[in-house]
């Protein structure tokens, strides 16, 4: 996989009734006040959440409920797709019905229904997506199938509310990509991972090490007190020209070095820990300086670097992140943790912000196992021939070739 963009109009795609968006005339129109619920069920968090969009600036979130299902999943080792589905029907009415409490509203007090719609576990997220099509449907509002990842993009601004463009830094378990957000729905992709997201390394280590799930933060915690030095684990893609991660090649010769050393002793673990995430902290400091330099050249200075993705939660990584900013003198914004993670604040959010360009979806809208930002269809294009390049939704002129 690798990142090439070509030049030229961008095709905005207003998606039609078999894949979804449609303008359906429901939308609560451009610039004014909206409340949206919002429902993620993509991989093992349970949440709902409702938030209030003022016609401009910073969103409020009005409840934000969040169920992990980290016990459930903890003795395999990582999430179970099959687990998860079914703790997602099992906690799901009572996690919405809680939000809305939480909320003081009820569903006739709600502008539009969002869920997203992948990409992720596809049996999880059928349970969100049918559930947000059966309340629009009984209580006749507009339906958002939202893309998970453009939900990361546009956290910013709901908590900041961060004006586009900016370069997004977005480290999950499933994803690592560095996106040049353009506007709603005109995201480009500077660099991806071209094998492990940066928090499934963080896992697999932890879990070869015998620590327990999820492993990212049991790894940064035994780094705190080892010795980063003491391994010498390579760095991969460091000084390439493009923005792309690696990660394997990283994560197998942490194996060798453990197997040459077995059986390990804590320090060992300690040391082995901070080896590795000194790698990590190296590498995304690297990419991301790689990253900010394409960003520059294709759309000038970005108005900020933020960071999205539970990796974005480790303090080595967010020392860093802080570093590159200051280095580039780009301003560097990182929403609290708990909305870095998964959560249904940020798909709220994004259904309210693409509710108020009237991209809303259809009840047959699907749901997506894989689904790249570059598919995300955005508003559609100016149609008086005189109009300026970029629309009302920030659509401007170049896009990735995605795969
Ligand atoms: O965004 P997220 O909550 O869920 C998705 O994957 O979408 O991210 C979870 C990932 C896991 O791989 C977890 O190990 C990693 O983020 N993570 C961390 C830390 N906290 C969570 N990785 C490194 N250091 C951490 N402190
Ligand atoms: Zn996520």
């Amino acid at each position: 996989m690798t990142s090439q963009c070509y030049a030229g109009r961008s095709r905005p795609r207003q998606r039609s009734a078999d894949g979804a968006a449609a303008k359906s005339g429901l939308g609560a129109g451009i610039g004014s006040w909206m409340v949206v619920l919002g429902i993620e069920t993509t991989c093992d968090e349970t949440a709902a959440a409702v938030v209030e969009r003022p016609g401009e600036g910073r969103g409020r979130i009005l409840s934000n409920i969040v169920l992990s299902q980290i016990d459930e999943h903890a003795a395999f080792g990582g999430v179970v797709p099959e687990i998860a589905a079914r703790a997602h029907v099992e906690a799901l009415d009572v996690i919405i019905a809680k939000a809305m409490a939480e909320a003081g509203r009820t569903f006739a007090h709600l502008d539009g229904v969002a869920a997203a719609a992948g990409p992720g576990l596809i049996g999880g997220v059928l349970v969100g997506l049918t559930t947000a099509k059966a309340i629009a449907l009984v209580s006749e509002k507009p339906l958002i199938a939202v893309n998970h990842l453009e939900a990361h993009a546009l956290t910013v601004r709901l908590t900041d509310a961060t004006p586009f463009p900016y370069c997004l830094f977005l480290a999950s378990g499933g994803h690592t990509q560095i996106v040049a957000v353009l506007g709603v729905g005109d995201y480009v992709r500077l660099g991806t991972t071209v094998d492990d997201a940066i928090g499934e390394a963080f896992d697999k280590i932890a879990k070869l090490l015998g620590l327990a799930y999820p492993g990212g933060p049991q790894v940064e915690r035994e780094a705190l007190s080892g010795d980063g030095a003491r391994f010498a684990l390579p760095r991969p893609m460091l000084g390439r020209q493009h923005a792309d991660f690696s990660l394997s090649g990283l994560k197998t010769a942490l194996r060798l070095e453990a197997e040459k050393i077995a059986p390990l002793s804590e320090g060992d673990v300690r040391d082995l820990c901070a080896s590795f995430q000194q790698s990590v902290v190296e590498v995304v400091a690297d990419r991301l300086r790689a990253g900010l330099k394409m960003f520059r050249e294709r759309y000038g200075k970005p108005n900020a670097l933020v960071a999205a993705g539970g990796v974005a939660a480790n303090q080595a990584i967010r020392k860093v992140l802080h570093q590159v900013a200051f280095e580039t003198g780009t301003v560097l914004v990182v929403p609290p943790a708990a909305l870095c993670t998964d959560n249904g604040a940020m798909i709220a959010w994004a259904g309210a912000e693409r509710l108020a360009l009237g991209l809303t979806d259809t009840l047959d809208a699907a749901a997506h196992a894989r689904w790249s930002l570059h598919d995300v269809a955005g508003p559609a294009p100016p149609t008086n021939a005189d109009a300026p390049a970029i629309d009302a939704g920030g659509v401007t002129e170049s896009r990735v070739a995605d795969d």
